[in-house]
């Protein structure tokens, strides 16, 4: 199977728990669902008959964060035979996860952990990539990751970084366009630059997500609704794709269904039109600015310690 294949499957939600019941009693005009890989791996149970009945309604896509697709640890097996094992039974449109290491020397961080952008770091993941793709008998599709540093050993810009993966493995991207305005923001990089240099043909999914501003940086907390800047670097995404499979991600503060499904539907108002003549890299908004941030002090550490 090569990307091209892959349908638009229209405007979809993160499936998660605090909904199974709504969305089971009500059967909600959603077009698809995602749901996190690792959450039906390793368990049966209620929330995997949830799924199965979810899956007779709707299209799913399995979204995994364990991957660790950028770690100098040997692939995970035992990881992705169950991944596999859990695609042959739900059969999802396709696979995801992220540009990124998770972990080292066996130890899971349980965080999406930025990786050097050059050459090296390049053919080491897109040598993964092949692998997994083959293992899977699939395209794998990869996010791009928030990061809130940058190494001095990266010389090649994300968005080329991804293209080269492409290149490389025929791999299918993930367009989190959030991801992109956090990433931007904390890095000083153009994210409209990022939007029309990344190869809108190999983009197969869009996300999208609220984030907390913190002043001097953003934090990726998708607990939030999106703000107006994201939602027009998602107008330029969608114009530069011609249109994708799009869904919105909410993890933290989970507001009820109706909440969210109305947050996914404004993706509506952005699917034409120019691109608005708000500043991108700089708009704020007071309601971000007024977050305190519990983890800045540990952010400001790391940063001091060993990059930029
Ligand atoms: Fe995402």
């Amino acid at each position: 199977m090569t990307i091209d294949k892959l349908p638009n499957l229209g405007l979809g939600l993160g499936l998660r728990g605090e909904h199974f019941n709504h969305i089971l009693k009500h059967k909600p005009a959603v077009d698809w669902f995602e749901i996190i890989s690792e959450n039906f791996m390793d368990s049966g149970g209620r929330p995997r008959h949830v799924l199965d009945q979810i899956r007779e309604d709707y299209p799913v896509v399995m979204h995994g964060v364990s991957m660790s697709i950028g770690s100098t640890d040997p692939l995970d097996f035992d990881y992705l035979k169950k991944l596999k094992q859990l695609s042959t039974e739900i059969n999802p449109v396709w696979i995801s996860d992220h540009l990124c290491w998770t972990g080292v020397l066996n130890i899971n961080s349980h965080d999406l952990l930025p990786v050097p952008l050059n050459e090296g770091t390049l053919q080491h993941i897109a040598n993964r990539i092949q692998v997994v793709q083959d293992f899977l008998e699939r395209p794998l599709i990869i996010e791009n990751p928030s990061t809130y540093l940058a190494f001095q050993h990266s010389d090649i810009p994300e968005w080329e970084f991804l293209n080269g993966l492409v290149a490389a493995t025929g791999c299918g991207l993930l367009l989190d366009v959030n991801n992109v305005y956090v990433s931007a923001f904390n890095n000083e990089f153009d994210p409209v630059e990022y939007i029309e240099n990344i190869n809108h043909q190999h983009i197969v999914q869009m996300h999208l997500a609220g984030h907390q501003h913190c002043g001097d940086h953003i934090i990726d907390t998708h607990d939030s609704p999106v703000v107006d800047p994201v939602w027009e670097l998602f107008r330029l995404a969608w114009q530069k794709t011609g249109g994708t499979s799009t869904l919105l991600e909410w993890d933290g503060n989970i507001p009820d269904f109706d909440t969210c499904h109305a947050e996914l539907l404004k993706a509506k108002q952005y699917m034409s039109g120019l691109v608005g003549d708000i500043d991108l890299a700089t708009q704020t908004d007071e309601r971000d600015l007024a977050v305190s941030n519990p983890i800045d002090f540990m952010v400001t550490k790391v940063a001091d310690s060993f990059v930029k």
